[in-house]
């Protein structure tokens, strides 16, 4: 099992979008996990009809693996997530362990995790299981210190705990208004800045993955030319995903 984690610990960048869809997609030919660690629950809401029955929360506790529910699966957020924000770090392993368990006992072939925004315990215990980690990011009001910040938290995690760091796919513009000059600008200068950082694709906003939230199926299962645009543009973004995550076909 290979684990991907999306992160940013800014809020309202498309990270539940792209778990979403990347849930959706891995599952056409994978196993595949899907963890929601954030509070809001919006990606449980999203993937509801997955669901299995352990709760997200469960697998801080104590090692813990989630039985399948078919070829997708979902853990669900509850608010007692909060509650591994406490000063006990030990949950942080016992994630890691969950993961690592899932992963010795060939569960899945992929997960995929969801996290909060902000740098806390459960986005530790993510980034600690990770083998991937894939960084969203709005381009109307990134920062070059908020990015810096990200991957500081990303290397900083595998120095504590003394293993190899999670390969970096990159930045990935991920609700891109291609009709704003500015942003278009703000991404030429990202480029510029930090090209090497930058995943070698984008998302743009569209109606259609607002639509997918709500509706509870992927751009990819709704008629019209708009979503066969939005459809082609994510699937690329996850071919690359799964060919620098090795997953086979
Ligand atoms: N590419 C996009 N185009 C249009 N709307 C989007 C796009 N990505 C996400 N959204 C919408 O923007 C809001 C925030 O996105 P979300 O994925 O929940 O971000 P995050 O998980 O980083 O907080 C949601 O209402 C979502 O449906
Ligand atoms: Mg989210």
């Amino acid at each position: 099992m290979k684990t991907l984690v999306v992160m940013n610990e800014k809020g309202g960048v498309g990270k539940t979008n792209i778990v979403a869809h990347a849930g959706w997609y891995f599952a056409e030919k994978h196993r595949t996990l899907v963890i929601d660690l954030d509070q809001q629950a919006n990606l449980t809401q999203t993937l509801g009809a997955h669901l299995a029955q352990t709760e997200s929360v469960e697998l801080f506790a104590e090692p813990t693996r989630v039985p399948p529910v078919g070829d997708l699966t979902v853990t669900r957020s509850t608010r007692d997530l909060l509650g591994v924000e406490g000063v006990d770090r030990a949950c942080i392993e016992t994630f890691r362990d969950s993961i690592r368990e899932m992963a010795e006992a060939e569960d899945y072939d992929v997960c995929v995790i969801d996290t909060p925004p902000a740098l806390t315990n459960r986005t530790f215990g993510a980034l600690l299981a990770a083998d991937a980690v894939l960084a969203p990011i709005g381009l109307n009001d990134y920062s070059v210190a908020g990015i810096t910040e990200l991957l500081r938290a990303i290397k900083g995690v595998s120095q504590f705990y003394q293993r190899a760091e999670p390969l970096f796919l990159g930045l990935l513009p991920s609700i891109f208004d291609r009709k704003s000059k500015r942003e278009r600008e703000l991404f030429e200068d990202l480029a510029a800045q930090a090209g090497k950082l930058l995943f070698p694709g984008l998302v743009a906003k569209r109606d259609a993955y607002a639509r997918a939230a709500t509706d509870r199926e992927p751009v990819w299962a709704m008629k019209g030319a708009a979503a066969r645009d939005a459809a082609n543009e994510i699937r690329d973004v996850f071919q690359t995903v799964a060919m620098r995550m090795e997953l086979g076909k």
